[in-house]
C-alpha cells in the first residue's frame, strides 16, 4: 500500500493537477509531499502552488537531479514516485534503486510508439486506434511492467489537436484508475 508520493513534471502539469485533485477529494489515498522538476519554473509549479503543494527545481543535470531526489525520498520515507510529463530519462542506477516505486504515463498503447511525440507518430502512421499506458519505470525507455492500458479509437474526421486533447483527458482518468489499483495492493 502506497502512502507518501512525489510527482515529477517538466511542463504543463495537467496529469499532475488531476492527481492532486483526486487526492484532495479522497478519490486517491496518497499524500503528495512535493512536486519536483528538471526545469526551473514549469507551468506545473504554479498549479501545484495553488493546491499548497511545495515545489522544487532539482537540476537540469541528471546526476545532481537524482542525488537530490534520492536524498529527499530517503529522508521523507516516500513510497511512490509519479512521473507526469517528466521529460528526462532516469539512469539505470536510479531506476534499479527504486524498482517498482516509479510510475509513468505514456500517451500510446505500449509497446507501440515509445519515446517522444507518441501522439503525433500514431496520428501520422494512420493507425485506427491508440491509447494510453501507465507502467512501472525500469532501465529502458517506456519498457517497464504495464499497470493499466486504455484504448482510444481515432476519429479522423476531427483535427490532430482535438485527438491529442481527448487522449489527454483519457490519460487523466487512466492515471487515477491505475494509482487506485496500486493503492489497493
Ligand atoms: C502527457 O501527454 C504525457 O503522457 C506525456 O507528456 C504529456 C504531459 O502533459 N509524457 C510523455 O510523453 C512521456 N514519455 P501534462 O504535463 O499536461 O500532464
Amino acid at each position: 500500500m502506497y502512502k507518501k508520493a512525489v510527482i515529477l513534471v517538466s511542463g504543463t502539469g495537467s496529469n499532475m493537477e488531476s492527481i492532486i485533485k483526486a487526492c484532495k477529494e479522497s478519490v486517491l489515498h496518497l499524500k503528495i509531499e512535493r512536486v519536483f522538476s528538471n526545469r526551473s519554473n514549469p507551468p506545473a509549479f504554479e498549479k501545484a502552488t495553488k493546491y499548497k503543494i511545495p515545489t522544487e527545481f532539482l537540476s537540469s543535470k541528471l546526476d545532481r537531479l537524482e542525488e537530490r531526489l534520492s536524498e529527499y525520498i530517503h529522508k521523507n520515507q516516500i513510497d511512490l514516485i509519479i512521473l507526469a510529463g517528466f521529460m528526462r530519462i532516469l539512469s539505470p542506477n536510479f531506476t534499479a534503486r527504486f524498482k517498482r516505486m516509479i510510475v509513468n504515463i505514456h500517451p500510446a498503447l505500449l509497446p507501440a510508439f515509445p519515446g517522444l511525440d507518441a501522439q503525433r507518430r500514431a496520428w501520422d502512421t494512420g493507425v485506427a486506434k491508440t491509447g494510453v499506458t501507465v507502467h512501472f519505470v525500469d532501465e529502458g525507455v517506456d519498457t517497464g511492467e504495464i499497470i493499466l492500458q486504455r484504448e482510444f479509437i481515432i476519429d479522423r474526421t476531427k483535427s490532430f489537436e482535438f485527438f491529442k486533447n481527448e487522449l489527454l483527458k483519457l490519460e487523466h482518468r487512466t492515471y487515477i484508475e491505475a494509482l487506485q489499483s496500486l493503492d489497493k495492493k
